[in-house]
């Protein structure tokens, strides 16, 4: 007979003896008492198939809790832009429900383009209410690998290439998500930074540029960040897959004493020995045999499922791993779904759209505005032609786990068209399709039909870049190449003959090769903008919002122009990919070889000036343990409000292993009215100075001088300070 227990905001059908009337509760269920005690007292009274149970999948997308206690099955949900649409039970089919629409939030690349940490907060509390509201306990988001080259399909889910812009501002998402009692969940740990073989291709890379480059974001999240959940990379390294690898779990649960769960992406669990002993916590979407065809019970096929049970009933392997595994899914839980006291969240609110637009306006980058041609001046310009698909175009379906159902997106064209008002007469042509199937004779006819109407304007304002299709910005595939997609360089090149001035908006990861960009008199970029895409866009164009996003990546002209590309191996031979560029990734590469891409890291322009002043150090040397605190006073000496994201990177003036030139080691993002001062202030420690040393597999710093460079972008270096490390 069960009686009915109400926790406060939960109702529990829970066994007669878990639970005396009017006693205490029993342990695990008391708030009041330490966490580990709950867990201890929780494990103790878990038979093992409840336990083995509890470290797999029972559905696509959740993992069964245990009934007679009242522990709930856990509910996790992609993804980066938004909490992600019902799906089947038991498939990747969509469910069909009417009620899990949901705000679109722009994607990472935004959020790292804003440079912001009050951002990155405000995108973790807003999209963890979202899961919270749908219920959801594991947020899968966000992703950090870092953007080794233009190609990889997925960097727009990603946040730039940089680990320290990543890492902190990783750190802030997790932590506004986690305020609701939803575990946010860092992913892909680590080093799947192609998507082109990503079930089975194997990292080479050295351990150096494995700390420096692909962790360091990671380690911020993580630790900094206090990530309840990480999710493991399906490729591998040191041959082994990443769910479950010695080497980097070593580092995660040892080194970086992550306390939560490690889980596995869908599909990545390989091998049920190796995700026993080598950390695999909880395994979720395995293709086990018979599960796409309907096989009952198929979840008991997984590998941490009745596989590993049989091990431990034969006395094959004993029950220490397993419990762990447990211990972390109960700390899960109860900072989760067995937490009373977290919020019921919200979904699809008035102010979650302010939230995204918000987020968006700081993520919006100028990258070049010649004679201030921009913000548009409505009595200058009369007839304004808006060309290019993605002025209409919906942004926030596809491109894999990370598209959304979103409740409503704004198009460009309706939000410019809102904001130009009766003052301003708005064409709209698209110029070019990216159709499937193609079709030549339309899109010439598109072509011509754009080029006509150019005639007749007086400012041209192209919407394009890329979208979400395969083999673009997408899941499971890599971009074929960095020319302009779908022609839309001829229709360009073409539109840069009348004698209307153009502007040129982008979205996706990152542009397209420009030869022509010479002749482009501004340009946007936009990635990819969420519900209220259009409308930031619109406020950037018109000047109702200034913007402020720099650049989180390298811009490049062309691609061999990248590392990754000109000195490392991409996508590799199929089964090993060697990162030969080592540490030198993004705008280390070009700092070093002295490239000059189309737009450096960090860069981005505003409506506005800014004057920086003379940096000012509290000491010039520092001992190990000490901190060196720069203030940095910055005006804006324009006649707008605006903010400046004021960047510091370290120089290492001599040292006993190769360096990069410079390393990003403090931003800070000031708002300034027209004639204000403000201060920048940096702390640095021996940490901001260090590498990581092969040989004492530690972080070392080695005495000597250092430069700090502080400026507006890794190009534009205003000022710069000595510092000695003693
Ligand atoms: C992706 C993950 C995603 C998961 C669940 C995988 O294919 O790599 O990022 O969270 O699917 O949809």
């Amino acid at each position: 007979m069960n009686k009915k227990f109400r926790l406060p905001g939960v109702l529990i059908g829970i066994a007669v003896g878990a639970v005396v009337a009017n006693a205490a509760p029993l342990p695990y269920l008391n708030d009041s008492i330490d966490i580990e005690v709950r867990v201890e007292d929780a494990l103790a009274r878990l038979t093992l198939e409840e336990k083995i149970a509890m470290i797999h999948a029972q559905s696509k997308f959740t993992s069964p809790g245990v009934p007679r206690l009242g522990i709930p099955d856990l509910a996790v949900s992609d993804g980066p832009q938004g909490v992600r649409e019902e799906l089947l039970w038991d498939k990747w089919d969509v469910a069909g429900q009417t009620n899990d629409s949901c705000t679109a939030y722009p994607a990472l690349m935004s959020v790292a383009a804003s440079w912001n940490r009050d951002i990155a907060a405000l995108y973790g509390k807003s999209i963890g209410e979202e899961f919270r509201q749908r219920n959801k306990d594991v947020a899968l988001t966000p992703g950090i690998n870092i953007y080794r080259h233009p190609l990889c399909g997925r960097n727009f889910e990603y946040m730039g290439e940089d680990p320290y812009l990543a890492g902190i501002l990783a750190a802030e998402a997790v932590k506004g998500i986690q305020s609701n009692g939803v575990a946010a969940c860092v992913k892909h740990f680590a080093l799947n930074n192609q998507e082109i073989d990503r079930h089975k291709v194997n990292v080479v890379v050295s351990e150096r540029a494995l700390h420096e480059i692909y962790l360091e974001g990671f380690r911020r999240a993580i630790v900094d960040g206090g990530a309840w959940t990480v999710m493991g990379a399906y490729n591998k390294y040191r041959n082994q897959f990443c769910t479950h690898n010695e080497y980097l779990n070593k580092i995660l649960k040892t080194d970086w004493k992550f306390d939560g769960v490690l889980m596995s992406d869908w599909g990545g669990t390989e091998d049920t020995h190796q995700a026993i002993f080598n950390g695999l916590d909880l395994e979720f979407g395995t293709y086990t045999d018979g599960l796409s065809s309907g096989k009952s019970n198929a979840y008991d096929n997984y590998y941490l499922a009745n596989p590993y049970l049989a091990l431990i009933k034969s006395g094959v392997v004993g029950t220490a791993e397993l419990d762990d595994k447990v211990r972390r899914i109960l700390r899960l839980c109860f900072r989760t779904n067995m937490n009373r006291n977290r919020g019921f969240g919200s979904r699809n609110s008035a102010q979650h759209s302010a939230d995204a637009l918000a987020i968006q306006q700081e993520g919006i980058v100028l990258l070049k505005n010649e004679g201030d041609i921009l913000p548009i001046d409505k009595s200058r310009f009369h007839r304004i032609l808006v060309v290019g698909e993605n002025a209409d175009f919906c942004l926030t379906k596809y491109g894999g786990s990370s598209g959304v159902k979103a409740r409503y997106e704004v198009m460009p064209i309706d939000a410019i068209r809102k904001i130009a008002g009766n003052d301003v007469k708005i064409e709209y042509r698209k110029g070019y399709t990216s159709d499937w199937p193609r079709n030549t004779q339309v899109e010439d006819s598109l072509r011509i039909d754009a080029l006509k109407a150019a005639d007749k304007a007086d400012l041209i304002v192209f919407i394009g870049g890329h979208n979400k299709h395969p083999c673009h910005d997408c899941e499971s595939y890599d971009r074929g190449s960095t020319k302009a997609p779908y022609r839309q360089d001829e229709l360009l090149v073409e539109l840069l003959k009348a004698k209307a001035p153009l502007v040129l908006v982008t979205m996706g990861a990152n542009q397209f090769d420009m030869p022509y960009s010479g002749k482009i008199t501004a340009m946007l970029h936009a990635w990819y903008g969420g519900s209220e895409s259009g409308t930031a866009l619109a406020q950037v164009l018109f000047g109702e919002v200034n913007p402020s996003g720099k650049l989180p990546v390298t811009f490049y002209r062309q691609l061999d122009e990248c590392g990754a590309i000109a000195m490392g191996e991409y996508p590799g031979d199929g089964k090993n990919v060697s990162y030969n560029e080592d540490i030198f990734v993004g705008y280390r590469y070009v700092d070093k070889y002295n490239v000059k891409p189309q737009f450096h890291f960090g860069h981005g322009l505003s409506y506005t000036k800014f004057r920086y002043g003379q940096p000012v150090a509290d000491k010039m040397k520092i001992l190990s343990g000490d901190t060196i605190k720069i203030v940095m006073p910055v005006t804006n000496i324009g006649r707008r409000s605006g903010k400046e994201v004021v960047q510091l990177y370290v120089q290492d003036e001599k040292a006993s292993v190769p360096r990069p030139v410079k390393e990003l080691k403090g931003f800070v993002k000031l708002n300034l009215a027209p004639g204000e001062t403000r201060n920048a202030v940096f702390c640095i420690t021996a940490r901001d100075l260090s590498f990581y040393d092969e040989t004492s597999r530690s972080w070392k710093a080695e005495p000597g001088v250092f430069k700090l460079l502080i400026g507006a972008s890794s190009l534009d270096i205003k000022r710069s300070l000595s510092i000695s490390l003693m």
